[in-house]
């Protein structure tokens, strides 16, 4: 019988203020790291939970005054697709936050989608991430902040059920492919979320509520629950979980 981890689970009444709990969230992250190393490197997730929250920090006046030139933005996952299609996550950032606050485009770090290969658009992302942290070959980067969500099936970031990328632990940034019909993906890989400074899981709906239930209750599987494969690092992620997406966990069942 293994000790149930402590597990930090913040609930919000609805997306609103599940946002706003991320804006907070967000801005201690920035706050401490600026203090403590004149530099705040956070990879932030798409999908449709997020975008409430760029949208509020986008308009939230400490936010647009924090010294964006000291701050690198990079993305936990990206659909293979142009910047400019409504399926990027690169888009969903741009359009909701970068377009309101003064970060420098050099400190913008998207997956270079535009490459003309998946593999070869995981490997120039790869050697960014190398760049901006200054990385020797086998070192890991360590974000001062990792945005996360959760997907229905247990996914998180582009690490999906049943597939290699998260056991891949040699690279640091891995291609994701995907059934005919859906989207490649390019991924940070488990080694990299989990040196991260904090873990900001982001969780919102009801369809996530089996979801989210089973994750936090049963023993961890990280094949069929990739969000597992976070496990080992649990006491550094913090979970902020609206009414709709915790319904289980208040009623246990
Ligand atoms: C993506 C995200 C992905 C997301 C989950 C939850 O590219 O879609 O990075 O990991 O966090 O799929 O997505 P929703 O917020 O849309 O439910």
């Amino acid at each position: 019988m293994t000790t149930p981890h402590p597990r930090h689970i913040e609930l919000a009444p609805d997306p609103q203020s599940l946002a706003e709990k991320a804006v907070q969230h967000f801005l201690a992250a920035a706050r401490s790291a600026l203090a403590e190393r004149d530099c705040f490197r956070v990879a932030v997730s798409g999908g449709r939970t997020p975008r409430l929250f760029f949208d509020l920090l986008g308009q939230d006046p400490a936010a647009r005054g924090l010294p964006w030139d000291r701050i690198h933005l990079f993305w936990t996952d990206e659909r293979y697709v142009p910047r400019d299609s409504e399926d990027s996550n690169y888009k969903l950032v741009a359009d909701t936050l970068l377009a309101r606050i003064p970060i420098p485009a050099e400190n913008v770090h998207a997956v270079p989608t535009e490459h003309a290969d998946i593999l070869g658009a995981a490997r120039a992302y790869e050697q960014t991430l190398c760049r901006v942290f200054c990385l020797e070959e086998d070192q890991v980067p360590i974000f001062d902040l990792v945005l996360l969500g959760m997907g229905a099936d247990g996914h998180t970031a582009s690490l999906f059920p049943y597939t290699y990328a998260p056991f891949n632990t040699e690279d640091r940034v891995c291609a994701v492919f995907k059934p005919a019909g859906d989207i490649n993906r390019i991924t940070l890989t488990l080694p990299v979320l989990r040196v991260a400074r904090q873990l900001l899981v982001v969780v919102s709906g009801a369809d996530k509520a089996g979801t989210l239930h089973t994750v936090l209750t049963q023993e961890p599987d990280a094949v069929q629950y990739p969000i597992h494969g976070l496990w080992p690092v649990l006491e550094k992620m913090i979970w902020l979980v609206d009414r709709e997406a915790g319904k289980r966990l208040e009623t246990g069942n």
